[in-house]
C-alpha cells in the first residue's frame, strides 16, 4: 500500500522584507500564489526511512535526512510515537534551488502522504505547526491557492483569487541559496533604514478581481536586487521577457527562477517562445495559478 500526494510550486507576487531579526530571520509580507508545476511524493512502508528522486534535476536533490521530506516524516512519526520507516519517492518537476519552494513542496507532500498512510488523525492546525517547524514556506505548500504569509512567512491568511493568472517561468543554469540571498539583502541594506514589510492592498485587490493588468502593476520582490547582485545575468532574462510583452517580470522568491505574468495563454506562449530563443535561460515553462495545495491522489 502506498500514498501519492501532488504538491504545487509557488511564485511570490509580493515579497516585502524587513530588517534582520535577532534570530537571523526576516519579517516578511509574503504573498504566495501556487502555480501548476508539481512534484509528486509517494510514500510506501519500508524497512527503514529512505528517499529516492526522479526528474531532470534529480541529481541535485539530497537523498539523506537533510531532505525536508525525510524531516517531515520524522517529525510526524515522533509526534505520534510511530517509526518513520517509509520509502519516500519524489517525482520532481519543480526546479531545485529555484525560488519556487520545491524543497518545501516535498516537505508538505511527504507530511500529507505519511499522515494519510499512517491514519494519524492529526488536525489541519497540527499539520501546519509541523510545516512551520520545517521551514518558512512549507505551510503554504500544504494549503496552496493564494495566501499572505507574515512573521517569517509561516503565518498564513488565505486570499481570494477571482480568476486564473498565466505565468511563464525561466529556469536558470544554476541555483541560488536562499540564506545567501538574504545575507546579500542584509549587506546591500547596511546602514539603511529598512521599513517594516507591509502587504500591498492594490495587489490583494488585483488577485481578488482576477485582473492581470492590475496584478502586473502591483507585483514586487524586495529580494530581487540581492538576487541580481549575486546573479547579474538574470537582468538579461527579465529584459527578454519584458520585450516579449510580459505584464510583469520579476525574480521568483530568492531566485534564480524568473517569473513573467501574461495577459492570456496566447501571450504566455509568445513570451515563452521569446525566452526560449533568447539564450538567457536553461528551460522555460508555462503554468497557471492558483493551484490547489497538497492533494492526496490515491493509495
Ligand atoms: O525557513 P527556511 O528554512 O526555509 O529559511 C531558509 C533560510 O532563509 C533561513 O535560514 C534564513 O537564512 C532565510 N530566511 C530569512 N527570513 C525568512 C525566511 C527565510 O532570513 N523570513
Amino acid at each position: 500500500m502506498s500514498v501519492t500526494v501532488r504538491v504545487p510550486a509557488k511564485v511570490n507576487v509580493q515579497l516585502a522584507v524587513g530588517a534582520a531579526r535577532p534570530d537571523g530571520f526576516h519579517d516578511l509580507a509574503n504573498v504566495f500564489l501556487a502555480v501548476g508545476l508539481h512534484d509528486e511524493v509517494t510514500v510506501t512502508p519500508a524497512g527503514e526511512l529512505r528517499i529516492s528522486c526522479e526528474g531532470p534535476d534529480a541529481a541535485e536533490v539530497p537523498l539523506d535526512r537533510s531532505n525536508l521530506a525525510a524531516r517531515a516524516a520524522e517529525a510526524l512519526a515522533a509526534r505520534y510515537g510511530l517509526s518513520p520507516d517509509v520509502h519516500i519517492h519524489i517525482a520532481k518537476d519543480i526546479p531545485v534551488a529555484g525560488g519556487m519552494a520545491g524543497g518545501s513542496a516535498d516537505g508538505a507532500g511527504a507530511l500529507a502522504a505519511c499522515d494519510a498512510l499512517w491514519g494519524t488523525g492529526a488536525s489541519r492546525d497540527e499539520l501546519l505547526d509541523i510545516c512551520a517547524e520545517l521551514g518558512s514556506d512549507v505551510p503554504f505548500s500544504l494549503v496552496g491557492g493564494a495566501a499572505l504569509g507574515t512573521g517569517r512567512g509561516e503565518k498564513l491568511r488565505t486570499l481570494d483569487v477571482g480568476g486564473t493568472f498565466h505565468w511563464v517561468f525561466a529556469m536558470a543554469g544554476r541555483g541560488l541559496s536562499t540564506p545567501a540571498v538574504f545575507r546579500e539583502f542584509d549587506r546591500l541594506g547596511e546602514g539603511l533604514d529598512i521599513p517594516d514589510p507591509v502587504a500591498s492592498q492594490e495587489l490583494i485587490d488585483a488577485l481578488a478581481k482576477g485582473d492581470p493588468d492590475a496584478l502586473g502593476a502591483a507585483v514586487s520582490n524586495d529580494l530581487q536586487p540581492a538576487a541580481l547582485s549575486l546573479f547579474p545575468e538574470l537582468a538579461d532574462t527579465l529584459a527578454a521577457g519584458r520585450a516579449a510583452g510580459a505584464l510583469a517580470a520579476l525574480v521568483s522568491g530568492s531566485g534564480p527562477t524568473t517569473a513573467f505574468l501574461a495577459r492570456d495563454p496566447e501571450s504566455a506562449a509568445k513570451v515563452a517562445e521569446a525566452l526560449r530563443s533568447s539564450g538567457t535561460c536553461r528551460t522555460v515553462r508555462t503554468a497557471a495559478g492558483p493551484a490547489p495545495g497538497a492533494t492526496v491522489l490515491g493509495g
